[in-house]
């Protein structure tokens, strides 16, 4: 689809020679007049109306088919835009219908004091992902509660392959520090370990992720590998309070 833009666009900034156009050249293939919109206004431009779709599918990480009837590589001549076939179209709808009432009826209730406050659009939540992404610590909880910590540390190690550096999923130590702490709550220190430990792998930097390890294995009595955690901790972060009172309490032991 977009490499088929791209082509397009070439050939027409070429024939154009120079001359400002407005609706991208693939979209040539795509009627000028729209049939079956519901919610979109009904004299909405061709050009706002595509800049929209476009929003979709990279605002949730699809290709046009993901709601419309049509096939990769094949020209959009051949798609059914009009269509209500699909149910994702049809969600795709409602959630027009949400977003709309969102920012129009709610958010526009509410004083807003910055020029640039935030109205809701689709990437709000959905974050590049078809399916709107949860919190990486609530996922990591689950899979450790049903199946187990090795399962949940395998299950941190494909996400962080496959998203690290999109904004999907939060992989700075907080998250993992988060989730050692409540599965700790929970009585299970042995799974809080594991979680710190693979904190301190991908987040070698972590004095936190050490200070939480010296107090588990303090928690269980393993002293010397406390020391050890709290040493580590304060040499990534030498001022931190914590760390040194635990050492000057475990010395005076
Ligand atoms: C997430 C789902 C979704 C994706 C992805 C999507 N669309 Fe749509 N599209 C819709 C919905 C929903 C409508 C109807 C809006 C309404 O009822 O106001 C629509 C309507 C249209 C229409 C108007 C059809 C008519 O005549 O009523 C065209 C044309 C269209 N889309 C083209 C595209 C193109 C091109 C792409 C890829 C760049 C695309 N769409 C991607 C959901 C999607
Ligand atoms: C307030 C958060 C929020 C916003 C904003 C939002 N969505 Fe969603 N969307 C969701 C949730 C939650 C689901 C259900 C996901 C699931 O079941 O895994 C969903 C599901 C969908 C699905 C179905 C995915 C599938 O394949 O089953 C589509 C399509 C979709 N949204 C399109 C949109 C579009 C287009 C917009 C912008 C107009 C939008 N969403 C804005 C939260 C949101």
């Amino acid at each position: 689809m977009f490499t088929q833009v791209k082509r397009g666009l070439s050939k027409c900034v070429l024939l154009s020679l120079g001359v400002a156009f407005v609706v991208m050249p693939a979209w040539g293939q795509i009627p000028d007049k729209f049939t079956n919109l519901q919610v979109l206004p009904k004299d909405i431009s061709k050009g706002g109306l595509l800049d929209m779709m476009k929003g979709f599918t990279s605002a949730l990480g699809v290709r046009c088919q993901h709601c419309h009837i049509g096939e990769e590589g094949k020209p959009l001549t051949t798609f059914d835009f009009v269509s209500d076939t699909k149910e994702t179209k049809q969600t795709a709808r409602a959630m027009l219908r949400m977003v709309q009432a969102i920012n129009n009826e709610h958010l526009a209730k509410i004083e807003r004091k910055s020029a640039d406050a935030l109205q809701v659009n689709c990437i709000t939540c959905h974050h590049g992902e078809n399916h709107p992404p949860r919190a990486l610590d609530e996922i990591l909880f689950e899979i450790t509660s049903a199946q187990g910590v090795q399962e949940a540390i395998k299950k941190y190690h494909e996400l962080r392959e496959k998203h690290f550096g999109g904004f999907a999923y939060d992989f700075r130590e907080g998250t993992l520090n988060r989730l050692s702490q409540q599965l700790q709550a929970g009585g299970k220190n042995d799974d809080a370990i594991a979680i710190l430990k693979l904190n301190t792998q991908v987040n070698p930097n972590s004095a936190l992720a050490h200070f939480f390890l010296g107090e588990i294995y303090l928690a269980k009595g393993e002293k010397a590998l406390a020391m050890e955690n709290y040493k580590k901790a304060l040499s990534l972060e030498p001022a931190n309070p914590f760390a040194k009172r635990r050492l000057e309490e475990l010395a005076k032991q």
